[in-house]
């Protein structure tokens, strides 16, 4: 399995704060089954956490030089989740900011409250220049809880949407909960990711679970569609494929109408 969206570099961000802890991840990560990790440290706006694609790039040869060291049967590649800003369309010009891998996907951080003004201008911008906009775990922001149907607009506008495999769990909260499962119900993930954060809570090892949960959601056939074809397409540069409308129709209709009823 590939995961796109990892704060596993050490002392980056506030995910790993030690190679240790890094490698306990790595391990974590390879019990679960993943063979590749796209290492994506924050970068937002007028912070300290505004990493240069150079330097995620060396620590991430650093990293896998040390978990080849190790025994572990892991890679990973480059990649950043980049807060949502007017700036990004400039920089990315300027090659300042990572895209996942050696693809034109980049991972956009979703706000947790509201959306800044203009975001339709800001993904128009970014898409125009010829990138592809992931975005990062909506299932945590304020303002998409209180108006879901906003996602009908980032679906029409070619966004594609990454779920955290924890809010399916409740590890973020009710909202989130209830928002990952609205999403699953109207067909509009792209594809899961673990948002690790370190070895002890936020990581790897609780994805068997939330498969089982997503699974009874949405079906087999889409359970593989988000967990690996899809983010193998990332990986590609292709094209994500949707959900199975067919497959959401095998979920009990007591529960689509619980889902689609609720807000
Ligand atoms: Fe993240």
């Amino acid at each position: 399995m590939i995961d796109l969206h990892s704060h596993l570099l050490p002392g980056i961000d506030d995910g790993s704060t030690s190679l240790q802890e890094s490698l306990k991840m790595a391990r974590i990560y390879e019990e679960a089954g993943y063979g590749q990790v796209v290492a994506t440290p924050h970068w937002i706006a007028g912070t300290s956490w505004m990493p240069t694609p150079g330097e995620v790039r060396v620590q991430v040869a650093s990293l896998n030089q040390r978990i080849k060291d190790e025994g572990i049967n892991l890679s990973v590649l480059p990649g950043m989740e980049i807060a949502l800003d007017p700036k990004i369309p400039p920089l990315l010009d300027e090659e300042k900011l990572q895209p996942l891998g050696q693809t034109s996907y980049v991972l956009i951080e979703t706000p947790f409250q509201i959306l800044p003004l203009g975001w339709e201008q800001i993904f128009f911008a970014i898409e125009s220049r010829g990138y592809t906009v992931l975005l990062a775990h909506p299932e945590r922001c304020a303002q998409l809880a209180d108006k879901p149907m906003l996602f009908d607009g980032f679906i029409e506008k070619g966004i594609y949407l990454q779920i955290n495999w924890a809010s399916f769990l409740g590890y973020h909260g009710r909202e989130a909960a209830r928002l990952a499962r609205y999403l699953a119900a109207k067909g509009y993930i792209h594809c899961l990711a673990t948002d690790s954060h370190d070895a002890d809570n936020r990581h790897a090892g609780h994805v068997q679970r939330a498969a089982r949960e997503v699974e009874n959601l949405v079906g087999p056939k889409n359970l593989q569609l988000l967990a690996r074809e899809n983010p193998t397409r990332v990986l590609g540069g292709e094209p994500l494929a949707p959900m199975s409308r067919q497959n959401l129709q095998d979920t009990p209709k007591s529960k689509q109408r619980w889902f689609f009823g609720h807000r």
